[in-house]
């Protein structure tokens, strides 16, 4: 039985992509100043090629002025540096995104360590992590992923969770710490899950909010929903399956969204939900850095 309401993530980051356009009209007018954002990809890994699309195009709705830097796949380390010391020099440029995952021979850490954190606006940067961490959102700029998963749950509960468990499935530095950071700022008792968790199903029955963010398709069964709970998935799992005897390519989640929808209170479908929250979220720091630079 379905009773579950689904998130609309699309429907969502189309509402906030209007503000957002309208925000940049008015910076404009107001400064001179328009929005800035370089995408920097290295490589041709197809799924980097799509989100880097989807970002200019984004971009480029929202009135910002958009670059795009692709470099081959071969490029060296002191190459990668080099075009982010400019763009970290460059006033008509508010942020700077390196797409991961980059080549294997260069080095992750250091090439993103190396954008200022003024223009970070992944949050990947130690300063921006640590300042989310230690609640400043202020001045911080939050992952984009994690911050769009927020509004969402924001929109279902509220702004203060007080008194509700919030289980995430997932570790990473990009979406499951910073989710549990912000889940902690507002009043959520936080559990973070990962590979080595002990009877994951029944911690996962123990959340009224549950953050899927591990990239295995449909993991989370539907009786690990406890009821009412509301569910976030994070994945973009690419598989195939046969339709018709034919093979064919489809996009599913981290949860099993058909078995959950009957106990869940409110879902995120894959595609259509984060995904499009995590692209506007990089818009709406993009906005935010080029009014701080603005106001400097
Ligand atoms: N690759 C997958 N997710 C992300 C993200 O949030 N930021 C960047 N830069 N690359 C990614």
């Amino acid at each position: 039985m379905a009773n579950a309401s689904i998130i609309d993530g699309k429907a969502k980051a189309a509402e906030l992509s209007e503000e957002i356009s309208a925000k940049t009209s008015e910076l404009l007018e107001r400064t001179g100043v328009k929005p800035g954002l370089a995408v920097v990809i290295v490589g041709e890994d197809p799924a980097s090629q799509v989100y880097v699309r989807n970002k200019k195009r984004t971009a480029e709705a929202c009135g910002f002025h958009s670059v795009q830097h692709t470099l081959a796949e071969e490029s060296s380390q002191d190459a990668v540096l080099s075009l982010i010391n400019d763009l970290n020099n460059d006033a008509a440029i508010h942020g700077i995104l390196v797409q991961l995952p980059l080549p294997s021979h260069l080095d992750e850490l250091t090439i993103t360590q190396s954008i200022v954190p003024e223009k970070d606006v992944d949050g990947f940067h130690f300063k921006n992590i640590g300042m989310l961490t230690a609640g400043h959102l202020d001045g911080a700029f939050v992952p984009c992923t994690p911050a769009g998963c927020m509004l969402m749950i924001e929109d279902h509960l509220g702004k203060d969770l007080s008194g509700l468990n919030a289980v995430i499935i997932g570790r990473s530095n990009i979406v499951g710490k910073p989710m549990a950071s912000l889940l902690l700022k507002a009043n959520a008792t936080v559990t973070i899950c990962h590979s080595r968790t002990k009877n994951l199903p029944d911690v996962a029955r123990n959340a009224d909010i549950l953050v899927a963010a591990v990239g295995r398709p449909k993991m989370v069964g539907g009786d690990w929903v406890k009821p009412g709970a509301v569910v976030i998935d994070v994945g973009i799992n690419r598989i195939q399956v046969e339709v018709e005897g034919e093979t064919k390519n489809k996009l599913v989640g981290d949860v099993d969204f058909e078995a959950a929808l009957g106990n869940a209170g409110a879902i995120t479908p894959v595609p259509g939900g984060v995904g499009p929250m995590t692209i506007v979220m990089l818009m709406a720091n993009t906005l935010q850095s080029a009014e701080r630079a603005a106001a400097r």
